[in-house]
């Protein structure tokens, strides 16, 4: 049986704040947030019914929910892991050890670059500059960075996402 797209009431009670944020007629801009907490309430990803059921909300045409949301790589249109650890590769990283990171990351969980793990307990996405340059390394796992990384660090942050059930989210950022 599908699951039934609807936010609980208490997400419906954030979203309704979030959109009131905007004069009448202009509702449409509260749409990058609304995906950011739809992402956070399904699962990590944007599924073609959840922009379908953000689009309804907003009453506006689905193709302007799926543009915004193929456009930035901050949504996922595709299935994640539990925990999302974007690494960031720009060149200020990349000089200060990146691609290292990267490959630890990659020989630790068993996956490549843009894989989830078999368990969904982990995806791993390599990203461009986070805006965080004078702390290079970096990552981030949801809103949270993770800065001046190095391979002894990302083994702390792994073993204390093992035992977390919690699920990355960038969604304090918008209550
Ligand atoms: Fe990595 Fe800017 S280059 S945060």
């Amino acid at each position: 049986m599908e699951k039934t797209i609807q936010f609980s009431g208490e997400t419906m009670a954030l979203v309704n704040k979030i959109i009131a944020r905007y004069p009448q007629g202009k509702h449409k801009s509260a749409l990058l947030p609304l995906l950011h907490v739809a992402q956070s309430e399904f699962d990590g990803w944007l599924s073609t019914p959840v922009m379908d059921y953000v689009a309804s909300i907003l009453s506006i045409k689905p193709i302007e929910v799926y543009e915004v949301a193929t456009f930035y790589s901050i949504f996922n249109t595709e299935p994640v892991g539990k925990c999302l650890i974007e690494v960031c590769r720009t060149s200020p990283c990349w000089l200060r050890g990146a691609e290292d990171i990267v490959s630890h990351l990659e020989k630790k969980l068993n996956l490549k670059d843009g894989e989830t793990t078999a368990d969904g307990k982990f995806t791993l996405k390599t990203v461009e500059c986070l805006g965080s340059c004078g702390t290079a390394p970096m990552l981030q796992c949801g809103g949270d960075y993770h800065e001046n990384l190095t391979e002894e660090k990302v083994d702390e942050l792994v073993e204390r996402w093992k035992n977390s059930d919690k699920r990355s989210s960038y969604l304090r950022s918008f209550e």
